[in-house]
């Protein structure tokens, strides 16, 4: 069903080339997959304000929240076939389009704080990054943040050895395969909308998420244990379709320029906090139990992780490992 909206969007766009535009007033149709009441969803609804405010009603932005339009896979298709203007996949999601710099973000324990993040985002190898993009027909407008992922199951983890022969459901991409498989257990390539179900039904027995995307997703009732290892980060890339960018008039692509970065600050600015508040929602919702690891539990975790750096050079590109370390230490040293 969904397959066949795709095709009757994608159909009726390339039968009107400039369509989005040609309207009045012209529709961004900003889709992602996460619920209102994130720091996406909420940094989605805060464009939609300010775009339609700065462009004095050229412009409308028609947000659709959790993959009510398109899940993962399809969104970015949709996004290079110009059937939607303007998303914000997670860097995790880049890799399967070619951009594969971007599983950066996925190494473990790669950003130790939002400041070493800003370092890279804000910084040269950011910009380089974002300029990926282009090849691919899309514009990178700007990063924004989730946060930090926990692991969660319906066993305690706590060693790498727990997680051995588990299936744990994974974003797609290589880095976090990698991850897994060097815990011992077994990834599994999912669509976000996806998950809920395939932890109630167990398709699969584990999955790594931030606060904010597990409580809105309601994981915290299906999963007994969530363990605090901030192993992980989840951020996001919001990208525009490039032609449709380029045929705007000058004045409505500078005043969205203009909402997207107040936006940003916004999504930024509030990301930790939905983040933390998100967590303190699980715990009083009592269905599972929040596990801290110890000091000596994260180091065994780390060292079962750390050949993933080396494995991954390939995949990566070890000068985007090495710009990004490079931007971390700058940040904690
Ligand atoms: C996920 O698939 O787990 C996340 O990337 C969802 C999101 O957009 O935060």
């Amino acid at each position: 069903m969904r397959k066949t909206l795709v095709a009757a969007a994608i159909a009726a766009l390339i039968a009107m080339p400039g369509a989005a535009i040609a309207q009045s007033p012209i529709i961004i149709k900003f889709s992602h997959v996460v619920a209102p009441d994130t720091p996406k969803g909420k940094g989605s609804e805060k464009f939609k304000e300010l775009a339609e405010k700065y462009t004095n009603g050229k412009v409308k932005v028609e947000v659709y929240h959790n993959s009510t339009l398109y899940k993962d896979k399809e969104e970015l298709e949709a996004m290079q076939l110009g059937a939607v203007q303007m998303l914000a996949p997670s860097n995790s999601k880049f890799g399967p389009i070619g951009i594969k710099e971007f599983e950066v973000f996925d190494l473990p324990f790669v950003i130790p704080n939002r400041a070493a993040l800003r370092k890279i985002t804000e910084g040269p190898i950011g910009a380089k990054m974002l300029k990926l993009m282009e090849a691919k027909g899309m514009v990178g407008l700007a990063y924004w943040d989730n946060g930090f992922k926990q692991m969660s199951a319906n066993k305690p983890l706590k060693n790498p050895e727990d997680y051995k022969g588990l299936k744990f459901r994974i974003q797609s991409s290589k880095v976090l395969e990698a991850q897994f498989r060097a815990l011992g257990a077994i990834p599994q390539v999912m669509a976000f909308s996806e998950v809920y179900q395939a932890l109630q039904t167990g398709v699969v027995d584990g999955q790594e998420n931030t606060w904010s995307n597990m409580y809105t997703q309601k994981m915290h009732e299906v999963q007994k244990y969530i363990t605090e290892t901030n192993h992980g980060y989840i951020g996001y890339v919001v990208v525009v379709n490039k032609p449709f960018w380029d045929g705007l008039p000058a004045d409505v692509r500078g005043q969205l320029e203009k909402a997207m970065k107040d936006a940003t600050v916004y999504a930024n600015e509030i990301s930790e906090k939905e983040n933390q508040e998100a967590r303190v929602d699980i715990v009083k919702a009592g269905k599972s139990q929040i596990l801290t690891p110890t000091g000596a539990e994260l180091a065994a975790m780390r060292k079962a992780m750390e050949p993933i750096y080396h494995d991954m050079e390939k995949r990566v590109g070890k000068q985007t490992i090495d710009d990004v370390m490079k931007a971390v230490n700058s940040a904690t040293n």
